[in-house]
Protein backbone atom coordinates (compact mmCIF):
# COMPACT_ATOMS: atom_id res chain seq x y z
CA UNK A 1 0.00 0.00 0.00
CA UNK A 2 1.20 3.75 -0.99
CA UNK A 3 0.43 6.40 1.42
CA UNK A 4 0.15 9.88 -0.56
CA UNK A 5 0.02 12.57 1.94
CA UNK A 6 -1.65 15.39 -0.12
CA UNK A 7 -3.01 13.36 -2.64
CA UNK A 8 -6.18 15.55 -2.79
CA UNK A 9 -3.60 18.72 -3.96
CA UNK A 10 -2.01 19.49 -7.42
CA UNK A 11 1.10 17.45 -7.92
CA UNK A 12 -0.64 14.97 -5.35
CA UNK A 13 -3.40 14.21 -7.53
CA UNK A 14 -1.54 13.69 -10.58
CA UNK A 15 1.13 11.38 -8.53
CA UNK A 16 -2.09 8.97 -7.04
CA UNK A 17 -3.52 8.77 -10.74
CA UNK A 18 0.19 7.52 -11.54
CA UNK A 19 0.16 5.06 -9.30
CA UNK A 20 -3.31 3.94 -9.42
CA UNK A 21 -2.63 3.24 -13.49
CA UNK A 22 0.10 0.48 -12.73
CA UNK A 23 -2.35 -0.90 -10.51
CA UNK A 24 -0.82 -0.23 -7.14
CA UNK A 25 -2.70 0.20 -4.13
CA UNK A 26 -2.76 3.81 -3.00
CA UNK A 27 -4.70 5.23 -0.02
CA UNK A 28 -4.65 9.39 0.17
CA UNK A 29 -4.49 11.17 3.60
CA UNK A 30 -6.86 14.02 3.70
CA UNK A 31 -8.00 16.59 6.06
CA UNK A 32 -11.78 16.01 4.21
CA UNK A 33 -12.76 13.31 2.00
CA UNK A 34 -14.48 15.86 -0.04
CA UNK A 35 -11.65 17.27 -1.42
CA UNK A 36 -10.61 13.83 -3.21
CA UNK A 37 -14.10 13.30 -4.82
CA UNK A 38 -12.09 13.68 -8.57
CA UNK A 39 -10.44 10.78 -7.56
CA UNK A 40 -13.11 8.37 -7.21
CA UNK A 41 -12.50 7.32 -10.98
CA UNK A 42 -8.88 5.96 -9.88
CA UNK A 43 -10.55 3.85 -7.54
CA UNK A 44 -7.92 4.68 -4.46
CA UNK A 45 -8.50 4.39 -0.46
CA UNK A 46 -9.21 7.51 1.19
CA UNK A 47 -8.40 7.97 5.17
CA UNK A 48 -8.94 11.28 6.78
CA UNK A 49 -6.48 12.69 9.17
CA UNK A 50 -4.16 15.44 9.55
CA UNK A 51 -0.77 15.03 9.66
CA UNK A 52 -0.46 17.36 12.85
CA UNK A 53 -1.85 14.56 14.84
CA UNK A 54 0.09 11.74 15.25
CA UNK A 55 -2.52 9.53 15.90
CA UNK A 56 -4.22 10.46 12.80
CA UNK A 57 -0.59 9.65 10.93
CA UNK A 58 -0.35 6.56 12.51
CA UNK A 59 -3.76 5.41 11.52
CA UNK A 60 -3.33 5.99 8.21
CA UNK A 61 0.12 3.99 8.17
CA UNK A 62 -1.56 0.57 8.53
CA UNK A 63 -0.11 -2.31 6.20
CA UNK A 64 1.41 0.80 4.03
CA UNK A 65 4.99 0.23 2.53
CA UNK A 66 5.82 3.76 1.07
CA UNK A 67 5.05 6.67 2.03
CA UNK A 68 4.78 10.17 -0.42
CA UNK A 69 4.25 13.22 1.20
CA UNK A 70 3.24 16.09 -1.06
CA UNK A 71 2.12 18.50 1.10
CA UNK A 72 2.48 21.78 2.24
CA UNK A 73 1.62 24.49 4.61
CA UNK A 74 1.56 27.52 2.85
CA UNK A 75 -2.34 27.34 1.79
CA UNK A 76 -5.26 29.41 3.54
CA UNK A 77 -7.19 26.00 4.89
CA UNK A 78 -7.61 25.07 8.24
CA UNK A 79 -4.55 27.61 9.80
CA UNK A 80 -1.63 25.37 8.79
CA UNK A 81 1.74 26.94 8.55
CA UNK A 82 5.45 25.89 7.01
CA UNK A 83 6.35 24.68 10.82
CA UNK A 84 3.17 22.80 11.67
CA UNK A 85 2.89 21.37 8.50
CA UNK A 86 6.16 21.25 6.35
CA UNK A 87 8.13 20.71 9.88
CA UNK A 88 5.89 19.16 12.15
CA UNK A 89 4.07 17.42 9.94
CA UNK A 90 6.65 16.06 7.83
CA UNK A 91 8.05 14.79 10.78
CA UNK A 92 5.06 12.88 12.59
CA UNK A 93 5.14 11.43 8.81
CA UNK A 94 9.29 9.95 8.97
CA UNK A 95 8.37 8.72 12.47
CA UNK A 96 5.37 6.90 11.85
CA UNK A 97 6.79 5.42 8.57
CA UNK A 98 10.35 4.44 10.19
CA UNK A 99 8.37 2.87 12.87
CA UNK A 100 6.74 0.45 10.18
CA UNK A 101 9.84 0.28 8.17
CA UNK A 102 8.37 2.25 5.12
CA UNK A 103 10.08 3.96 2.35
CA UNK A 104 9.29 7.94 2.49
CA UNK A 105 9.46 10.13 -0.64
CA UNK A 106 9.45 13.67 -0.06
CA UNK A 107 8.68 16.67 -1.55
CA UNK A 108 10.77 19.48 -1.05
CA UNK A 109 11.65 22.73 -2.83
CA UNK A 110 14.70 23.70 -4.91
CA UNK A 111 16.94 26.08 -2.65
CA UNK A 112 15.40 24.61 0.95
CA UNK A 113 18.14 25.30 3.42
CA UNK A 114 18.59 26.52 6.82
CA UNK A 115 19.43 29.99 6.24
CA UNK A 116 16.77 30.56 3.48
CA UNK A 117 15.17 33.97 4.26
CA UNK A 118 11.62 32.27 3.72
CA UNK A 119 10.38 29.82 6.39
CA UNK A 120 8.70 27.24 3.72
CA UNK A 121 12.26 26.79 2.09
CA UNK A 122 13.73 26.33 5.91
CA UNK A 123 11.13 24.16 7.12
CA UNK A 124 11.34 21.79 4.25
CA UNK A 125 15.41 21.54 4.86
CA UNK A 126 14.29 20.45 8.86
CA UNK A 127 12.14 18.01 7.38
CA UNK A 128 15.16 16.82 4.72
CA UNK A 129 17.14 16.37 7.35
CA UNK A 130 14.58 14.76 9.78
CA UNK A 131 14.34 12.14 7.06
CA UNK A 132 17.87 11.58 6.41
CA UNK A 133 18.64 10.85 9.97
CA UNK A 134 15.48 8.83 10.28
CA UNK A 135 17.01 5.38 9.46
CA UNK A 136 14.25 4.77 7.16
CA UNK A 137 14.85 4.21 3.54
CA UNK A 138 14.05 7.30 1.47
CA UNK A 139 13.90 9.82 -1.77
CA UNK A 140 13.84 13.44 -1.48
CA UNK A 141 12.26 15.11 -4.56
CA UNK A 142 13.22 19.18 -4.63
CA UNK A 143 11.14 21.24 -7.38
CA UNK A 144 11.39 24.44 -8.57
CA UNK A 145 7.80 26.68 -8.64
CA UNK A 146 4.82 24.61 -10.48
CA UNK A 147 3.97 27.02 -13.78
CA UNK A 148 0.36 25.78 -13.72
CA UNK A 149 -0.01 27.07 -10.32
CA UNK A 150 1.21 30.40 -11.41
CA UNK A 151 -0.53 30.21 -14.67
CA UNK A 152 -3.89 30.25 -13.03
CA UNK A 153 -2.90 32.45 -10.69
CA UNK A 154 -2.17 35.07 -12.91
CA UNK A 155 -4.93 34.23 -15.36
CA UNK A 156 -7.74 34.32 -11.55
CA UNK A 157 -6.11 37.76 -11.14
CA UNK A 158 -6.46 39.24 -15.10
CA UNK A 159 -10.40 39.21 -13.91
CA UNK A 160 -12.75 40.60 -16.16
CA UNK A 161 -10.26 43.95 -16.74
CA UNK A 162 -7.86 41.22 -18.73
CA UNK A 163 -4.79 42.34 -17.24
CA UNK A 164 -3.02 39.85 -14.81
CA UNK A 165 -1.66 41.04 -11.22
CA UNK A 166 2.36 40.39 -11.14
CA UNK A 167 3.78 41.12 -7.50
CA UNK A 168 6.79 43.38 -7.81
CA UNK A 169 8.41 44.16 -10.64
CA UNK A 170 8.22 41.27 -12.51
CA UNK A 171 11.55 41.09 -14.00
CA UNK A 172 13.95 38.59 -12.07
CA UNK A 173 14.05 35.48 -14.02
CA UNK A 174 12.42 32.17 -12.32
CA UNK A 175 12.32 28.38 -13.05
CA UNK A 176 9.01 26.75 -13.45
CA UNK A 177 8.77 23.24 -13.89
CA UNK A 178 5.22 21.74 -14.96
CA UNK A 179 3.43 19.99 -11.99
CA UNK A 180 3.47 16.76 -14.48
CA UNK A 181 6.76 16.17 -15.17
CA UNK A 182 7.51 16.33 -10.93
CA UNK A 183 4.67 13.59 -10.63
CA UNK A 184 6.27 11.57 -13.38
CA UNK A 185 9.72 11.99 -11.16
CA UNK A 186 7.94 10.83 -8.54
CA UNK A 187 6.36 8.32 -9.92
CA UNK A 188 9.70 6.84 -11.14
CA UNK A 189 11.47 7.50 -7.91
CA UNK A 190 8.48 5.67 -6.28
CA UNK A 191 9.03 2.55 -8.09
CA UNK A 192 12.70 2.26 -8.62
CA UNK A 193 14.40 1.07 -5.47
CA UNK A 194 17.74 2.33 -6.78
CA UNK A 195 16.69 5.65 -5.83
CA UNK A 196 16.64 5.44 -2.45
CA UNK A 197 19.20 7.32 -0.38
CA UNK A 198 19.26 10.13 -2.76
CA UNK A 199 18.10 13.96 -3.56
CA UNK A 200 16.85 14.71 -6.89
CA UNK A 201 16.29 18.43 -7.55
CA UNK A 202 13.54 19.10 -11.16
CA UNK A 203 13.16 22.12 -12.99
CA UNK A 204 11.60 23.62 -15.99
CA UNK A 205 13.85 23.98 -19.55
CA UNK A 206 13.82 27.89 -19.50
CA UNK A 207 14.37 30.74 -16.51
CA UNK A 208 11.50 33.27 -17.22
CA UNK A 209 10.55 36.56 -15.76
CA UNK A 210 6.67 37.09 -14.39
CA UNK A 211 6.49 39.68 -17.11
CA UNK A 212 7.44 37.04 -19.42
CA UNK A 213 5.35 34.71 -18.45
CA UNK A 214 2.45 37.04 -17.96
CA UNK A 215 2.99 37.82 -21.62
CA UNK A 216 2.98 34.26 -22.72
CA UNK A 217 -0.30 33.66 -20.83
CA UNK A 218 -1.77 36.90 -22.57
CA UNK A 219 -0.84 35.69 -25.85
CA UNK A 220 -2.33 32.23 -25.27
CA UNK A 221 -5.25 33.78 -24.07
CA UNK A 222 -5.93 35.94 -27.17
CA UNK A 223 -5.49 39.10 -24.78
CA UNK A 224 -3.62 41.94 -25.36
CA UNK A 225 -3.52 43.60 -22.10
CA UNK A 226 -0.38 44.71 -19.93
CA UNK A 227 -0.96 43.05 -16.32
CA UNK A 228 -0.73 45.56 -12.99
CA UNK A 229 2.11 45.28 -11.03
CA UNK A 230 1.65 45.28 -7.35
CA UNK A 231 5.24 47.74 -6.11
CA UNK A 232 7.48 46.09 -3.60
CA UNK A 233 7.10 48.62 -0.84
CA UNK A 234 2.89 47.63 -1.22
CA UNK A 235 4.07 44.37 -1.04
CA UNK A 236 6.44 45.19 2.24
CA UNK A 237 3.37 46.61 4.31
CA UNK A 238 0.51 44.79 3.76
CA UNK A 239 3.15 41.84 4.88
CA UNK A 240 3.67 44.11 7.82
CA UNK A 241 0.05 45.08 8.50
CA UNK A 242 -0.88 41.79 7.74
CA UNK A 243 1.30 39.50 9.52
CA UNK A 244 -0.66 39.82 12.95
CA UNK A 245 -3.86 39.06 11.66
CA UNK A 246 -3.30 37.10 8.99
CA UNK A 247 0.26 35.41 8.93
CA UNK A 248 -0.55 33.39 6.01
CA UNK A 249 -1.69 36.06 3.63
CA UNK A 250 1.41 37.74 5.24
CA UNK A 251 4.13 34.97 4.50
CA UNK A 252 2.24 35.05 0.84
CA UNK A 253 3.65 38.58 0.58
CA UNK A 254 7.10 37.92 1.65
CA UNK A 255 7.26 35.09 -0.75
CA UNK A 256 6.00 37.62 -3.69
CA UNK A 257 8.89 39.85 -2.97
CA UNK A 258 11.37 37.28 -2.22
CA UNK A 259 10.02 36.08 -5.91
CA UNK A 260 10.88 39.49 -6.74
CA UNK A 261 14.03 39.34 -5.78
CA UNK A 262 15.85 36.43 -4.76
CA UNK A 263 17.54 34.06 -7.30
CA UNK A 264 15.51 31.74 -7.98
CA UNK A 265 16.94 30.27 -11.38
CA UNK A 266 17.71 26.94 -12.24
CA UNK A 267 20.15 25.29 -14.55
CA UNK A 268 19.14 21.66 -15.69
CA UNK A 269 20.80 18.69 -13.90
CA UNK A 270 22.28 15.62 -14.43
CA UNK A 271 18.40 14.49 -13.92
CA UNK A 272 17.44 13.70 -17.23
CA UNK A 273 21.10 11.22 -18.29
CA UNK A 274 19.78 9.51 -15.18
CA UNK A 275 16.08 8.84 -15.95
CA UNK A 276 15.95 9.69 -19.98
CA UNK A 277 12.38 8.59 -20.04
CA UNK A 278 11.22 11.96 -18.00
CA UNK A 279 9.13 14.48 -19.87
CA UNK A 280 10.57 18.44 -19.67
CA UNK A 281 7.47 19.86 -20.80
CA UNK A 282 8.07 23.55 -22.18
CA UNK A 283 6.21 26.31 -21.21
CA UNK A 284 4.93 26.51 -24.72
CA UNK A 285 3.31 23.16 -24.12
CA UNK A 286 1.99 23.98 -20.71
CA UNK A 287 0.27 27.22 -22.11
CA UNK A 288 -0.85 24.93 -25.51
CA UNK A 289 -2.51 21.87 -23.16
CA UNK A 290 -4.35 24.29 -20.21
N1 LIG B 1 3.43 24.63 -5.78
C1 LIG B 1 4.72 24.79 -6.07
O1 LIG B 1 5.13 25.69 -6.81
C2 LIG B 1 5.74 23.83 -5.45
C3 LIG B 1 7.10 23.96 -5.77
C4 LIG B 1 8.03 23.07 -5.21
C5 LIG B 1 7.59 22.06 -4.35
N2 LIG B 1 6.26 21.97 -4.06
C6 LIG B 1 5.83 20.90 -3.14
O2 LIG B 1 5.02 19.97 -3.85
C7 LIG B 1 4.04 19.43 -2.97
C8 LIG B 1 2.66 19.63 -3.58
O3 LIG B 1 2.41 21.01 -3.77
P1 LIG B 1 1.03 21.49 -4.44
O4 LIG B 1 1.22 22.91 -4.84
O5 LIG B 1 0.59 20.50 -5.45
O6 LIG B 1 0.07 21.45 -3.17
P2 LIG B 1 -1.48 21.81 -3.05
O7 LIG B 1 -2.21 21.59 -4.32
O8 LIG B 1 -1.60 23.17 -2.43
O9 LIG B 1 -1.97 20.73 -1.98
C9 LIG B 1 -1.49 20.77 -0.66
C10 LIG B 1 -1.80 19.44 -0.03
O10 LIG B 1 -1.33 19.45 1.34
C11 LIG B 1 -2.29 18.76 2.10
N3 LIG B 1 -2.22 19.23 3.49
C12 LIG B 1 -1.98 20.49 3.93
N4 LIG B 1 -2.03 20.54 5.28
C13 LIG B 1 -2.30 19.26 5.68
C14 LIG B 1 -2.49 18.67 6.95
N5 LIG B 1 -2.39 19.40 8.07
N6 LIG B 1 -2.75 17.34 7.03
C15 LIG B 1 -2.87 16.60 5.89
N7 LIG B 1 -2.69 17.11 4.63
C16 LIG B 1 -2.42 18.43 4.54
C17 LIG B 1 -3.63 19.12 1.48
O11 LIG B 1 -4.55 18.09 1.77
P3 LIG B 1 -6.09 18.35 2.23
O12 LIG B 1 -6.40 19.80 1.99
O13 LIG B 1 -6.89 17.43 1.37
O14 LIG B 1 -6.10 17.96 3.66
C18 LIG B 1 -3.29 19.14 -0.01
O15 LIG B 1 -3.49 17.88 -0.60
C19 LIG B 1 4.24 20.12 -1.63
O16 LIG B 1 5.07 19.34 -0.82
C20 LIG B 1 4.96 21.41 -2.01
O17 LIG B 1 5.72 21.96 -0.97
C21 LIG B 1 5.33 22.81 -4.59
Amino acid sequence: MILVAGGSGRLGTLIVRRLAARSLCVRVLTRDRKRTAHLEPDGVEVIEGDVRERSSVDGAMVGVSTVVSAIHGFGDIGHVSPASVDRDGNRNLVTAAAAAKATVVLMSIVGASAEHPLDLFRMKYAAEQHLRASGTPWTIVRATAFAEFWLDLLDQTAGPSGRPVIFGRGINPINFVSVSDVAALVERVVVDSSARGETFEIGGPKNVSFNELAASLQRAAGRTAPPRHIPRPMLRLLAAVLGPVWPNRARQMRAAIAMDTLDLTFASTSLHRRFPELPETSLADILAHR
